[in-house]
């Protein structure tokens, strides 16, 4: 799907993955409606000067069905035909050390305000007759590492989500890109050592989210239905996959209880 001329709505797109898609459609020439917690002004002129003709911030907080309603209302005459929901939240660690208030919101962000969101959205696009959901999940969806449970049980749940709609989705014209997010240098990415250090050590991956802006551009561009990882990481996602009894015995020495 093109990129230029879209209005393209991207989730938590103050900062990290969600703000470097903001940027890389800016320069592909979309109109963005940029969803945050807090209103950032200051992106604004940025994403203008960088290509974007029009940019508008809307300020929900994902951890609020009430919000989410109030974004959909507010969205109702925007044509919006390309979503990326990407807002979302880490937990970790030993699930009995866990918050549960922490473990409430962070499935309330990373899964049902996702779905939330995209049942709002779909019926304006299925009545246009075009566009496209990418939802962010994650290798751990499928690489299910000790201290990940309530975080990678979210990230399954979105592939799950994404697979089914986009088979209910077939001849409507709307499409899906599933993400199996690799490590991103991001703020979430730096606090996967904090939360799942005390039990589990081991060496991480991570690309620029500049970079796997330009692996999404192109997924956008060429239809697909999934983007995997590449490199080391596909290598280790092959295996989680396919032979997950030897994965879990890779990651075993990595984990103490
Ligand atoms: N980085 C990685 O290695 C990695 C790997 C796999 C998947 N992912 C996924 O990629 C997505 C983006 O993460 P990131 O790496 O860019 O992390 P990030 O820099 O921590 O960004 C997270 C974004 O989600 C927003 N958010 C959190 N709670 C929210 C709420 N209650 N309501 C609305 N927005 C909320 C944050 O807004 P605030 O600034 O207001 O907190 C922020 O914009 C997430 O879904 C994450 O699970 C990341």
């Amino acid at each position: 799907m093109k990129i230029h001329g879209s209005h393209f709505l991207i989730t938590g797109a103050n900062r990290g993955i969600g703000l470097a898609v903001a940027q890389m459609a800016a320069k592909e020439g979309a109109h963005l409606y940029l969803v945050m917690r807090q209103n950032d002004q200051s992106l604004l002129d940025n994403l203008k000067k960088m290509g974007a003709p029009n940019v508008t911030i809307f300020v929900s907080d994902f951890s609020k069905r009430s919000s989410i309603d109030d974004l959909i209302k507010k969205l109702t005459s925007v044509p919006v035909d390309m979503v990326f929901n990407n807002a979302g939240q880490l937990t970790g660690g030993l699930l009995e050390d866990q918050s549960l208030d922490d473990i409430y919101n962070m499935f309330q962000v990373n899964t049902l305000s996702l779905v939330h969101l995209t049942k709002g959205l779909l019926p304006g696009m299925i009545q246009r007759g075009r566009g496209k959901i990418i939802n962010n999940s994650s290798v751990s969806a499928f690489m299910h590492f000790p201290c990940a449970t309530t975080y990678a049980s979210s990230k399954a749940s979105v592939v799950a989500f994404t697979q089914s709609l986009g088979a209910e989705l077939e001849g409507t014209g709307v499409t899906t890109l599933c993400l199996i997010t690799p490590g991103i240098k991001t703020r979430m990415f730096d606090e996967i050592s904090i939360k799942y250090a005390k039990n589990l050590r081991m060496p991480l991956d991570s690309i620029s989210p500049e970079h796997y802006a330009s692996l999404i551009k192109e997924a956008i561009i060429r239809d697909k239905k999934v983007l995997f990882p590449r490199g080391q990481t596909a290598a280790g996602l092959f295996l989680a996959r396919h032979f997950p009894l030897l994965f879990h015995k890779m990651i075993k020495g990595y984990f103490k209880r």
